[in-house]
This record gives structure tokens, C-alpha cells and sequence, in this order.
């Protein structure tokens, strides 16, 4: 794998910088927005709500509609198959005084609400759904500030609360114990609201009150969680030298890196310039001799801040010479399919051996096979398993995989630009 190549911009970036700019005064520009479906779902959900929308190749322009200036939906809101449209719009439908439903594709309406249900109804928002799961139908109220502590580690549903804050009486604050990836407050604080973050041991403390925002023009960063896919290939292959970025290089998102190189992989970051509330890099790999970390094992904190490269760091696992496990990721079980089941599942079709646990797995290292994989509609599945058809004796074929469009649609015709036959 060879070459250089700029992913996409930052999905969960993308989801926030468009929300919060629709609800500032002003006109925003986003460059390099996120080119999957999954934020065009965030879009198309802001334009049923009145805000105005221009796209102009990669870039979106939004014209905030100012917190107050949100229209009552005419439609039920779809988001598609995207759970950070749905929990984050979730918060900023709270505080509007009508009713919004929001609902989304199979998988979609399989994942759980109650976790943002709850502290929207702590703080005075009407929810209901379908025990606990979406369609939800939210009916604004004026809204009171509440201290919450995450029961669960997610970034969106501190995002959720966060953003319903910015529509009640008084300070809200969430208290968060495991990190989780921080965009919400960076992109609040760009937007000029009154928002404070307070790290102590063991829990951060951040809260928001009401405040003004004002348009603030960015530019989104590549995404990682993308690059991953490249990144580990290249790591893995012989005779890799790739170079990916800029992408983005906050604290929150890179851990993935440094279990890269405790895996053994040759990687070296540079720091590149992007305008806007993010830092990022440029990351060069280059595959060296064999890989190998001792046993590998991925669990707690590390967990969560490598959530979504899970499925990648399992084909990677085949490749290290003590295998890999991963623990503490019962979270996998609900994201867009339940990703255990089905890395272990595709896992063994290419004759990996690999073991299933309630919060994670082991896989052993194995010679792969080519297989027939079964993404069961996940794009981050799809994309992990066409790595390892990279990394396989024979032929790889994904079934659906017109699945990786959720978050990078040009994934398979990138893949191909730097893979040497
Ligand atoms: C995201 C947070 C994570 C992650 C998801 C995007 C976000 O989910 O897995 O892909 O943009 O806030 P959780 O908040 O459920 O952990």
C-alpha cells in the first residue's frame, strides 16, 4: 500500500459543527464537511427544520436559524442509520416548543433511546418511544438544568445533554468518568457559548448555561476513524509506505495510533494546519518486519476511546504474533449491528480462530482465507473485512457492500488507489 490520500472529514465533527451552526446567527462555511450518509441525515433533518443549507463541492454554508429560530417539522425527522443525528438532535428538539419525531432506518430503530430519554426528561422534556428504542417523539419544554453523571461512556449522550442545556433555565452540567471524544465542547466553545470544562481526578466536569452563539467558519479535519482502515493496512502489508491526513489529532481520537505502535508499526505524525477548533496531523506508516506486542489486550478506557476501530484492530489481531483481545466493549453489541457477533462471525469464515464474550473477544493469530463476508449493513464492518481480504490467501467478496456510504462512500475506489496489484 502506497501513496497518500485525504479521508474524508470527520464524521462526528461534521454531525456538530452543522447542528450547533444552525443554531447560531450568522452564516457558518464548514469545509471539507463529511461525505457519507450518515451527516447528509443531519442535514437533511436541520432543512426540515427550516435552516437553510447550501453545499458547494465539499464544503456546506448554513444559515443559523439563531436559537430560537427553529420551524416545527411538517415530516417525521429521518435520520437515517445514524445514531449521533438521532441522540444530538435528540437534546436540541428538546428545548422547541412543538412536537418532532425522530426516526430511522432497521437498524436505527433497533438501538437504545433510553439513555437520552432519561436526563431529557430529567430536565423537563416530554419523550416517548417505543420501549426505549426509536421512534421518538419529543415535545419541548421549557427545559431546567440539570447535573448529570454518564451512566454509560458515550460521547453522545454528553453531547445530547450538553446541547438541550444550551436551551434551559440555569447551568447544566455533565459529569463524565471515562473520557469520550470532546467535539461538542470544542465546537460550543468556537461558537462563542458560555461553556466551562473542569478535568479533575477521575471525572470531568463540564457544564453550559443559555448563551448567544454566533456563526464561526471552519474547516473539519479528515477522519480518523477512516484512516484506521488504511492505516492498519498499511501497517500490515509488506512494502507499505502511505501517508494519510490531515486528519484529526484532538486527544480524544488518537489512541488508535499509539496501539498501532505498540503493536510495532513504523508510524511517524506531523502536525498539520487546519482553521477551525481541532488540531491535526498527517500520519505516515510504513510496515517494517513482523508485528508483534505481546499479548494485546484492549480494555477499559482504551476501550471506549478506540470504540469505533474495533473491527479493524480484530483483523489486525490475526496478525499479531500473540493475537489480540479485546474487553469491556459490551457497547459494540448495539452500534450499527451487534459488531462482536459479526467480527467473530466474519473472523472465522476466513478460518481465523477466534472466541466470542459477552464484552468482547479474542482472536488468535491466523492465516486468513479468502470468504464470503456478511457485514450485516455495517460499513464499519464492511470496511474492517475488505482489509483483511487484503490480507488473505484467495478471494474476499462483501455481500451489501454498498453499506460503506454511511461514512465514505469513495472507500472502495481510495483502497484501490493505493493498493499495488
Ligand atoms: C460518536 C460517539 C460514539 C461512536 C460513534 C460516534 C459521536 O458513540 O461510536 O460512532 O459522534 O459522538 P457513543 O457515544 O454511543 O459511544
Amino acid at each position: 500500500m502506497r501513496g497518500a490520500i485525504s479521508p474524508p472529514g470527520d464524521k462526528s465533527i461534521s454531525h456538530r459543527a452543522a447542528m450547533i451552526a444552525a443554531v447560531a446567527r450568522g452564516k457558518t462555511r464548514i469545509g471539507n464537511f463529511a461525505t457519507g450518509a450518515d451527516c447528509a441525515s443531519t442535514l437533511s433533518v436541520l432543512g426540515e427544520l427550516g435552516v437553510s443549507i447550501s453545499r458547494d463541492g465539499s464544503a456546506v454554508t448554513i444559515t443559523g436559524a439563531g436559537l430560537d429560530g427553529l420551524r416545527s417539522p411538517a415530516v417525521e425527522l429521518d435520520c437515517g442509520n445514524s445514531g449521533t443525528t438521532m441522540r444530538l438532535m435528540a437534546g436540541l428538539l428538546a428545548g422547541q416548543p412543538w412536537l418532532s419525531v425522530l426516526t430511522g432506518d432497521p437498524s436505527l430503530t433497533r438501538r437504545p433511546m433510553a439513555r437520552v430519554i432519561e436526563p431529557l426528561r430529567l430536565m423537563g422534556a416530554d419523550v416517548s418511544s417505543n420501549d426505549g428504542r426509536p421512534p421518538l417523539a419529543i415535545t419541548g419544554r421549557a427545559l431546567r438544568a440539570i447535573e448529570y453523571e454518564l451512566p454509560v461512556a458515550s460521547a453522545q449522550v454528553k453531547s445530547c445533554v450538553l446541547l438541550a442545556g444550551m436551551f434551559a433555565s440555569g447551568r447544566t452540567t455533565v459529569v463524565e468518568t471515562v473520557p469520550t471524544r470532546d467535539h461538542t465542547e470544542r465546537l460550543l466553545k468556537h461558537f462563542g457559548a458560555d461553556i466551562s470544562v473542569l478535568p479533575g481526578p477521575g471525572r470531568t466536569r463540564i457544564s453550559v448555561c443559555r448563551s448567544r452563539l454566533d456563526a464561526a467558519d471552519l474547516e473539519v479535519p479528515g477522519d480518523i476513524s477512516t484512516a484506521a482502515f488504511f492505516l492498519a493496512a498499511a501497517a500490515c502489508l509488506p512494502g507499505s509506505d502511505l501517508t494519510i491526513g490531515p486528519v484529526v489529532a484532538n486527544p480524544t481520537r488518537t489512541a488508535i495510533i499509539d496501539i498501532l505502535e505498540r503493536t510495532g508499526a513504523d508510524i511517524a505524525c506531523r502536525p498539520a494546519d487546519v482553521p477551525g477548533p481541532e488540531p491535526a496531523m498527517f500520519v505516515r506508516v510504513r510496515s517494517g518486519g513482523e508485528l508483534s506486542s505481546g499479548p494485546l489486550v484492549i480494555s477499559g478506557q482504551t476501550t471506549a476511546a478506540v470504540i469505533d476501530e474495533i473491527a479493524v484492530l480484530a483483523v489486525l489481531g490475526t496478525q499479531l504474533k500473540e493475537g489480540l483481545e479485546v474487553r469491556d466493549a459490551a457497547e459494540l453489541r448495539v452500534k450499527e449491528t451487534d459488531r462482536i457477533r459479526a467480527i467473530v462471525a466474519n473472523l472465522r469464515r476466513m478460518g481465523a480462530d477466534a472466541e466470542e464474550f459477552d464484552d468482547g473477544f479474542r482472536v488468535k493469530r491466523s492465516a486468513l482465507l479468502g470468504a464470503e463476508i456478511e457485514p450485516f449493513g455495517d460499513h464499519r464492518i464492511a470496511m474492517a473485512f475488505a482489509v483483511a481480504g487484503l490480507l488473505a490467501r484467495g478471494s474476499t467478496s462483501i455481500l451489501d457492500a454498498g453499506c460503506v456510504d454511511v461514512s465514505f462512500p469513495a472507500f472502495f475506489d481510495t483502497l484501490r488507489s493505493v493498493v499495488s496489484s
